[in-house]
């Protein structure tokens, strides 16, 4: 099995970062190494080689949590870099966030960019995510990784 997990994400005011750090520490501990790339800090874009998830806070224009709103609005670097050398292909999935004050807008970003590339939305959580999250998306990447090694296997079975 793999002992590393990639992830692809953009945290602007902070609070996806440091879920990611705690899902990182948390992580470790099941010897498992997370390696992160925060578009915000490294917006240089990579064509990526391995398999990853991705992460993203929604930031929409407009919508008060009674009328939504629809445009996408800071994160869109990420996008911009799901879409360099066709990085999307290799992501297994996206997890969302955002804030439930915003009601059905609620993590919707992330809901779209899954219709508008064709990955799976995995789950989602709210702004730094609690204890339950950390333990929840933890096993989730665990069981996706596994997947993924059990995947990697099967496809070099046929081509040998
Ligand atoms: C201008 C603005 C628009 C936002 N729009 C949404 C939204 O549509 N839906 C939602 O769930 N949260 C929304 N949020 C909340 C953020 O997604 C939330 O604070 C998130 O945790 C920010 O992640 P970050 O700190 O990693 O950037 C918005 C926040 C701001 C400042």
């Amino acid at each position: 099995m793999n002992d590393h997990i990639n992830i692809l994400y953009v945290s602007l005011s902070g609070n996806t970062k440091a879920f990611i750090q705690k899902l990182t520490t948390e992580l470790a501990k099941q010897s498992i190494i997370v390696n992160s790339i925060n578009v915000r800090e490294r917006p240089t874009q990579k064509k990526l080689l391995e398999p990853f998830v991705t992460f993203l806070p929604a930031f929409l224009k407009g919508g008060n949590g009674i009328d939504n709103g629809f445009k996408e609005i800071l994160t869109t670097p990420l996008r911009r870099y799901l879409e360099f050398a066709d990085n999307y292909k290799q992501c297994y999935g996206i997890i969302g966030s955002g804030n439930r004050n915003f009601n059905k807008q609620f993590a919707l970003t992330a809901k779209q960019y899954a219709n508008d590339f064709g990955f799976p939305y995995l789950t989602d959580f709210e702004l730094k995510g609690s204890k339950s999250d950390v333990t929840k998306i933890s096993a989730l990447l665990i069981k996706k990784q596994s997947e993924n090694s059990l995947a990697i296997e099967g496809s070099a079975d046929t081509n040998a």
